[in-house]
């Protein structure tokens, strides 16, 4: 039993880079090959990130027997494809989120990983920050009482259009895909079920993908969550679990840093019109009892994604999103997809 998982790298894009830095910061994660459609770029990543093997293709990097798992970090639409042909060449699957292109799509990939006896796991990386697994444990003991809303937002403004896979319609993009899939994935991780009724609405230009999107779900044990995406604006990117007996706010969900993270938990909060004087001023929304705790990860967050990863493969620890997750997840993007309408 080794304690190491050989990394090949699939694609040579921004996330392939922050997760390469994450690999290389890791405990069980060492880059062994990097694959590209071009073998000027495979050249360049591969010594940017101090990877011995640069492929000039994508079945380069598949036939290669150094590799043990694959991280895929191609646009959407192609993670059906290159996540089967990684598991059909024996490799262990990391595949960026959204998942892929649809649910089908996903099964597909799923039944291929079951049918080889391989891991395969959504990269949805905020998992794997001790931050959410605190949060989880807040709200279980039930420090803010019975769950019943969650309202999250993850948002950025980009002026790169031109060339950006997020906003090419032929590449099952847009902000619902790119960003709304944490909030559904965090929601429906909190609320600890998937839910019984979704719908949505977005800004979407004639043929082109959401932009602004908004998204509602009823979970069947009394839950209520809404979220905001977007690719053109900026917003508070936070998350909110509000409950019976007070909230927890998270100030930076999806990206937590590796030293001081924090979340909070407020109670007792009076309506806003009841404040008065200093404490109605105040940035804070409400100047109830705040009491903030903070979670050290001590690595990169994408470090801990590859450990995390590691763990399943090597050690047989549950992977940190299933099969059922993840088909839960591309569920609810399936149908607000089809509700702000086709591309
Ligand atoms: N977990 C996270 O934090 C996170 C963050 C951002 C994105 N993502 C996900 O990661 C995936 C890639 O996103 P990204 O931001 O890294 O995208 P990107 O910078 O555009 O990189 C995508 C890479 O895919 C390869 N590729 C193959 N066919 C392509 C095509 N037709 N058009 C463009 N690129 C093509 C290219 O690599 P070669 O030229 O080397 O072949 C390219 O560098 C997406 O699924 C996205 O949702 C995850």
């Amino acid at each position: 039993m080794h304690n190491k998982l050989s990394w090949g790298i699939l694609g040579t894009g921004n996330i392939a880079r922050q997760f390469c830095i994450g690999v290389n910061a890791s405990h069980r994660g060492k880059l062994m090959a990097v694959g590209s459609r071009t073998a000027e770029s495979a050249a360049k990543f591969a010594a940017t990130h101090q990877i011995p093997v640069a492929h000039d293709s994508y079945e380069g990097l598949l036939a290669d027997p150094r590799v043990e798992a694959v991280y895929v970090s191609l646009p959407n639409t192609l993670h059906r494809e290159w996540t089967i042909k990684a598991l059909q060449a024996g490799k262990h699957v990391l595949c960026e989120k959204p998942f892929a292109a649809n649910t089908v799509d996903s099964e597909a990939m799923f039944d291929v990983a079951e049918q080889r006896g391989l891991v395969l796991i959504e990269a949805f990386m905020y998992r794997a920050h001790p931050l959410i697994h605190a949060v989880i444990e807040s709200v279980r003991q039930g420090d803010i009482g019975t769950l019943q809303l969650i309202r999250t937002s993850f948002c950025y403004r980009t002026t790169r259009i031109e060339g950006n896979i997020r906003f090419d319609p032929n590449l099952a993009s847009g902000g619902l895909m790119d960003i709304g899939c944490y909030c559904i994935n965090f929601s429906r991780h909190f609320a600890g079920e998937e839910p019984s009724s979704i719908s949505a609405i977005a800004l979407k230009p004639a043929g082109g993908v959401d932009q602004v999107a908004a998204g509602m779900m009823l979970f069947p044990r009394g839950l209520v969550a809404s979220f905001t995406s977007g690719m053109s604006l900026q917003a508070d990117n936070t998350a909110y679990l509000c409950g019976t007996e007070g909230y927890i706010e998270i100030p930076i969900p999806w990206k937590p840093p590796a030293i001081g993270a924090t979340f909070s938990i407020v109670r007792a909060t009076p309506p806003r019109m009841d404040q008065t004087g200093l404490a109605a001023a105040s940035s804070v929304p409400n100047s109830g009892p705040r009491q903030t705790f903070t979670v050290d990860a001590n690595m990169d967050l994408y470090g801990l994604e590859a450990d995390d990863f590691a763990g399943t493969v090597l050690d047989g620890k549950p992977p940190m999103l299933t099969r059922q997750d993840t088909l839960g997840n591309m569920r609810v993007l399936d149908e607000m997809r089809r509700q702000v309408g086709p591309h």
